[in-house]
C-alpha cells in the first residue's frame, strides 16, 4: 500500500482529549458535527447509486457536502502536546482522506470516490468509540431508515453516530444469517469485526463479547480462516470474562496491563496482519486511551504512545491504517534521545519502508526521506 505524500504534511500530531468537557468548552465542535452529520445524510442517496453519483446534475450538491465533511479537520486544531493525541491525529488523517476523495471526484473518478466516501464512517467511529459520553445521537436518526442502505451499511452508519444499540441489533441479524455467496460472506465477516469493536471498545463488555463469539464458533459454514480466528477470539473473550473485576486502575497499571495484552496478542499472530490477536489488541487500546486521558502528563506517556502505535499497526483498521505512524511520530518528537524514542523511530521507519516497497523495489519520495532523517536525529 502506498503512502500518500499529503499525509505527511498533516502531522506533527497532537492533541486534545475526548472527554465530554472538551466539547462543552467548545460548542463549535458540536455545531461542526451536526453539519457533518447532515452532509453525510445528504450524500447517502448518491452513495447507493453510481448513476446518481456520477450525474453532472448532482455535482454541485455532492461537492458542497464533500467539502462540508472536511470541516472536521478545523474543529480539532493542534493543541498542547500533553494531551491525548488521538482525536487530532484521526482528524488529520480524515482531512487528507477527503482531500483525495474530492480531487478524484473532480477528475471524474466516480467509482473510487463513491466507495471511499462510503467508508468515511470508519473515521467517525474511530473518534466516537472513545468519547466518554453515554449520549447517543438517536434524535438525528429518523431519516436513516429510508436511505436504501444495505444492512451492514446501515449498521455502520448507526455505529458511526453512536447509536450502538441499533447497530448491534443489525450486526446480530447479519451474524444469524447464512451467507449465500462470496459477497454475503464478506459482509458477514466485516459485520463480525465491527460488532466486536462495539462490544470490546465501546461497551467494554466481556460477557456480550463472549456470547457473540460463542454463537458463531458453532458454525461450520464459515471459511477456515474465519473459524480459526473466531476460535481464538472466543478463548480471549473467555479469559477476559474470567478476570476478576479490578478496582479503578491508575495510569501506570493501565499501561502495564495494556503491555501484557499486546505481548499476548502479538504472540498469537502468525504474520503481521494476522487478526488472531485482535480482541487483546482492542482491549489494550482501551486501557491506553484511558491512561492518557486520565493522566496526559504521565512519565510513561512515551511508552503508551509506542504501545498505541503497535496496537493500531496490528489492527489495520481500513480508515485508520495510518494512525500507528502518527503515534510513533508523536512518541519520537516528545521523547528526544531516549530508548523509547529509538524504538518508536524504528517502527516508524519500518512502516515507511514497507509502505513504499512494491514489486518494482523501494521508492521513497524525497520529503519522506527528509522526514525520516529528521526523526532519526531527534531520536538518537
Ligand atoms: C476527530 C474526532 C471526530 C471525528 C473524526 C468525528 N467526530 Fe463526531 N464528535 C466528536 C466529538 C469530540 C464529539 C462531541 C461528543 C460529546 O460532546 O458528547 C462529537 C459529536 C458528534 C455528534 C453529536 C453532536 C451533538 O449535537 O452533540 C454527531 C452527530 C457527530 N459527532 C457526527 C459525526 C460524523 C457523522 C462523523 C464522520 C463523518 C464524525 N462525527 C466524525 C469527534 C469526532
Amino acid at each position: 500500500m502506498l503512502i500518500r505524500t499529503g499525509l505527511l504534511i498533516a502531522l506533527a500530531v497532537f492533541t486534545m482529549n475526548l472527554e465530554l468537557s472538551y466539547s462543552a468548552d467548545r460548542p463549535e465542535v458540536r455545531g461542526t458535527m451536526q453539519r457533518v452529520f447532515n452532509s453525510l445524510m445528504n450524500l447517502q442517496p448518491f452513495l447507493v447509486n453510481n448513476d446518481r453519483f456520477s450525474d453532472p446534475k448532482n455535482r454541485a450538491i455532492i461537492e458542497k457536502d464533500l467539502k462540508e465533511l472536511s470541516a472536521i479537520k478545523h474543529a480539532f486544531p493542534k493543541k498542547m502536546k500533553d494531551e491525548e493525541p488521538g482525536a487530532a491525529a484521526i482528524s488529520s488523517l480524515f482531512g487528507d482522506y477527503l482531500k483525495d476523495v474530492r480531487s478524484r471526484y473532480k477528475h471524474g473518478d466516480y467509482e473510487y470516490a463513491r466507495n471511499r466516501t462510503k467508508t468515511v464512517t470508519g473515521f467517525c467511529f474511530g473518534c466516537h468509540s472513545r468519547i466518554t459520553t453515554s449520549q447517543n445521537f438517536v434524535d438525528l436518526s429518523k431519516r436513516v431508515e429510508n436511505l436504501g442502505l444495505q444492512p451492514d451499511e446501515k449498521a455502520q452508519f448507526y455505529a458511526a453516530t453512536r447509536q450502538f444499540d441499533r447497530a448491534l441489533k443489525i450486526y446480530k441479524e447479519i451474524l444469524a444469517s447464512q451467507p449465500s455467496d462470496e459477497m454475503g460472506m464478506i459482509r458477514f465477516i466485516r459485520g463480525l469485526r465491527h460488532a466486536l469493536r462495539v462490544t470490546v471498545q465501546v461497551r467494554r463488555d466481556p460477557k456480550e463479547t463472549y456470547e457473540l463469539l460463542e454463537g458463531i464458533s458453532k458454525r461450520k459454514d464459515l471459511p477456515e480462516f474465519a473459524q480459526r480466528f473466531v476460535s481464538q477470539w472466543k478463548k480471549d473473550a473467555k479469559a477476559w470474562l474470567d478476570e476478576k473485576e479490578e478496582e479503578k486502575l491508575t495510569g501506570e497499571t493501565l499501561i502495564t496491563k495494556a503491555e501484557k495484552l499486546i505481548e499476548r496478542a502479538a504472540s498469537l499472530q502468525a504474520f503481521p496482519a494476522d487478526e488472531n490477536g485482535d480482541i487483546s489488541f482492542l482491549r489494550a487500546t482501551n486501557y491506553l486511551h484511558e491512561a492518557l486521558d486520565s493522566d496526559p502528563k504521565s512519565p510513561h506517556r512515551g511508552k503508551a504512545l509506542y504501545l498505541l502505535g503497535a496496537a493500531y499497526y496490528a489492527l489495520q483498521e481500513p480508515a485508520l491504517w495510518d494512525l500507528d505512524r502518527l503515534y510513533f511520530e508523536a512518541c519520537v518528537r516528545e521523547n528526544p534521545k531516549t530508548d523509547i524514542s529509538k524504538k518508536c523511530y524504528q517502527r516508524y521507519s519500518d512502516k515507511i519502508y514497507l509502505g513504499y516497497t512494491g514489486s518494482a523495489g523501494t521508492f521513497i519520495p524525497e520529503d519522506e526521506v527528509k522526514k525520516l532523517m529528521e526523526l532519526r536525529k531527534i531520536s538518537e
